[in-house]
């Protein structure tokens, strides 16, 4: 009989000792947030892509979690930006700030020697960008810099076997871009990217308010009301949610109450949108991967992904099982931090 406890070493998985010492980070630099794992410790930053600047200065003033509270809140010569947007680097100068502080604040000044760093990026980003994102993490110390797509990690965050023959179709619906890929072989066989996502939601639920109460809201508030109330598809029991704005008709603030149907409504062309980009994808794919995907069907990552029903509407429009992602707005840096401990497949799928 075999022991059951014999170990195997592989000798071209051993990294250079330098790199055990040093803390690999992955980074998920997203639209609405950024994600950072140290290698042994986990996620070690998880904030909003939010950077707040002194107008006359440029100096930094927040970023991250604290910025974003300032989000609408700030004097005149104080302005939020979220550097990243419809998931492109809009302000790379910006963005290049925050990932110096994010990777600051990851390190802790623990690392004894320079660590390698994996960043996924969106996959319609430009040669500049992707040159700002490597020097920023090069300023920020690291000894290597390695790009990966997001899509392709949120793959693997979920757990897909992306580099088996077979068929993976996930739909990551963060805050800027929903990115339908369907992978096989460590490849993207077919890969979409919508500017439609968890901000047009918030954006879409303000102005609805707008049109039907005369009432403005702001971003956190709309984003407020689609975590608790928003969904793709009905509910067993109404629910409703207390609301508070400022009138357009008397200036002042004012709350009103509104139920999920109405919020349904006001979400009911983004979510028609993603449904139909799944649709697309799967009119593309080639019958023997398509056969797979009606056997195992669709994942689906990204914050939106927690958007209530809409697995359920999936389900009934396209005819697919759909299922959520374990810890959907970590997918991506878990998938990222995969790559960390094997670089033969980071090898082949990084970006050049
Ligand atoms: N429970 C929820 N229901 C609906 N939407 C949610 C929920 N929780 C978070 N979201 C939304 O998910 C979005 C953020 O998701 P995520 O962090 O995956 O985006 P991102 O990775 O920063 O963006 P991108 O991938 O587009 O660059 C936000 O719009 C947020 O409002
Ligand atoms: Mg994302």
């Amino acid at each position: 009989m075999r022991p059951e406890w014999t170990t195997r070493i592989s000798f071209t998985n051993l990294r250079p000792l330098a790199s055990l010492l040093s803390e690999d980070l992955a980074i998920d630099l997203g639209t609405v947030n950024t994600r950072v794992y140290a290698r042994g410790r986990g996620v070690v930053v998880n904030e909003p892509s939010a950077v707040a600047l002194d107008e006359s200065t440029g100096e930094v003033q927040a970023v991250g979690k604290e910025a974003k509270e300032m989000l609408g809140r700030t004097p005149s010569k104080t302005r939020v930006i979220k550097p990243l947007r419809d998931g492109v680097i809009a302000d790379y100068r910006v963005t290049e700030k925050m990932l110096t502080y994010f990777i600051q604040k990851a390190h802790q000044r623990r690392t004894l020697v320079h660590p390698r760093m994996i960043i996924s990026v969106p996959s319609e980003i430009t040669q500049v960008e992707r040159r700002a994102v490597t020097d920023s993490a090069y300023r920020a110390k690291a000894a290597e810099v390695h790009l990966v797509e997001q899509a392709m990690m949120a793959a693997i965050g979920a757990g897909l076997p992306v580099t088996k023959p077979v068929g993976n179709l996930v739909v990551d619906i963060g805050g800027g871009t929903t990115d339908v890929a369907l992978i096989s072989m460590s490849g993207i066989v077919h890969a979409r990217s919508l500017r439609i996502a968890g901000n047009h939601m918030d954006e879409s639920i303000m102005n609805y308010v707008k049109r039907k109460y005369n009432l403005l809201i702001g971003e956190r508030m709309a984003e407020q009301i689609k975590i608790e109330i928003g969904s793709a598809a009905p509910f067993e029991k109404p629910v409703t949610m207390e609301i508070k704005g400022r009138s357009l008709i008397e200036g002042i603030p004012k709350a009103i109450t509104v139920d999920d149907s109405e919020i349904r409504e006001a979400l009911n062309e983004c979510v028609a949108a993603i449904v139909s980009a799944i649709r697309v994808a799967l009119e593309r794919t080639p019958p023997e991967l398509s056969a797979d995907i009606s056997d195992r069907g669709l994942v689906l990552a990204g914050g939106g992904a927690l958007l209530k029903n809409l697995d359920k509407r999936i389900r009934e429009e396209i005819g697919l099982p759909a299922r959520i992602a374990d810890d959907p707005l970590c997918s991506v840096v878990l998938g990222t931090a995969k790559l960390l401990d094997d670089f033969k497949l980071l090898r082949r799928i990084e970006l050049d």
